[in-house]
């Protein structure tokens, strides 16, 4: 008898006691199979991965429930070890995208953010962690080890405060500092030793296109995100020989992201001498995001990455235009760049 516990893609999940049949079927007697309303999971060649007890995750195709029998049929396709992965910012946005790809995908997710509380939720387990207090990632990080030692970390937690360089404030540059890019550092620090210990990890740090070229009105972001592409650099040469694996997401605009990680900075008011074209600008970047692409995609993608032996150390996830935008900014000088950049963020009549 194995007891397994998961869930079976995006939309239905498993829990209760199961055995394996001689043809490679999991028969669950009386087990809890949920489906969400509305949708057809649990049709036949519904498909993912579930946890078992002994530390393995199957990957089962799911068929009919033979409801007349009182059991369910799971068809066992294959099975790996499960892994661990540690993923800040997961409450929200890419992170919570993310970390439920990667549970879709086998692995045991830790996830840490400062709105949760401690406990198991969506196949997932949560703790409270706030990356700008190094009490907090000192906790999250023992509670964590207690359940899992990571076999990776994946880091997301983020914010930006829009604002003119001349009018954000110094408190306001140093609080996306000090989660966008002292976040991971005191992340990395604590889990630097224990994927050493381990011989070797995997830990994916999340920048952005900002990463690589600045726009009007998000100087504070702009500057974390470079900031950790230089970082990530050093940090790659530093874990090789420890077979630690260094991996930067670069996300163009995508949905999902939340306004309250967007707020303004106190002293943009209409007063501002920079109030038209700020409000140009923002307008822009609110509708990109707004529109912008998939974040399942995303979460899907960095999974299937994640599963690799090697993983790139830049992956770039952004629209044609954008990875286009990245492109010609390497080869254009900072003139043309600067005009290409103005007409597309500041209106005309701004
Ligand atoms: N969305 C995009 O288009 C886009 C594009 C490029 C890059 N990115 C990057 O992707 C990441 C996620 O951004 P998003 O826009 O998708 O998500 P988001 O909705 O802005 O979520 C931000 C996440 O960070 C967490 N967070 C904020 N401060 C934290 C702190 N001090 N400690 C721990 N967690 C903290 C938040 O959770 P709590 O409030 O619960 O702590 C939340 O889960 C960020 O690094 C962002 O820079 C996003």
């Amino acid at each position: 008898m194995l007891s397994y516990g998961g869930r079976i893609g995006s939309n239905a999940g498993a829990t209760g006691t199961s055995v394996l049949d001689p043809f490679g079927w999991l028969v669950f007697k009386n087990a809890v199979i949920r489906r969400q309303s509305g949708s057809n999971a649990g049709a036949t060649g519904a498909f993912g991965w579930l946890a078992s007890e002994n530390a393995v995750s199957i990957k089962v195709i799911q068929k009919a429930p033979e409801e007349s029998l009182g059991s369910t049929f799971l068809r066992v396709v294959s099975e790996k070890p499960m892994k661990t992965v540690w993923v800040t910012g997961a409450s929200s946005g890419l992170g919570l995208h993310t970390a439920m790809a990667l549970r879709d995908d086998g692995w045991q997710v830790i996830a840490g953010a400062r709105s949760f509380t401690d406990g198991q939720r969506d196949g997932m387990t949560c703790l409270q962690l706030d990356v700008t207090d190094g009490e907090s990632v000192r906790d999250f990080c023992r509670k964590a080890e207690e359940i899992s030692p990571p076999d990776a970390l994946v880091q997301c937690a983020g914010m930006l405060v829009l604002g003119s360089c001349e009018e954000t404030s110094a408190e306001e540059f140093r609080r996306v500092m000090d989660t966008n890019y002292l976040g991971m550092v005191r992340m990395n620090r604590a889990v630097l030793p224990l994927l050493r210990a381990r011989g070797g990890g995997k830990i994916v740090m999340f920048s952005s296109i900002n990463g690589l070229l600045g726009i009007p009105f998000q100087s504070a972001y702009t500057a974390s995100k470079h900031a950790i592409e230089g970082y990530a650099e050093c940090l790659a040469l530093e874990g090789k020989p420890f077979g630690i694996q260094v991996m930067l997401v670069e996300p163009g605009d995508h949905r999902s992201g939340s306004d309250k990680y967007r707020p303004h900075a106190a002293a943009m008011t209409e007063e501002s001498p920079y109030a038209a074209e700020y409000r140009s600008a923002t307008e822009r970047i609110h509708r990109d995001e707004s529109c912008g692409s998939d974040p399942d995609r995303l979460g899907r993608k960095i999974a299937r990455t994640l599963d690799r032996k090697r993983i790139p150390f830049r992956k770039r996830i952004a629209s044609a235009d954008q990875h286009f935008a990245v492109y010609i900014h390497r080869f254009l000088g900072a003139r043309i760049n600067g005009a290409v950049l103005r007409k597309y963020y500041i209106r005309r009549n701004a």
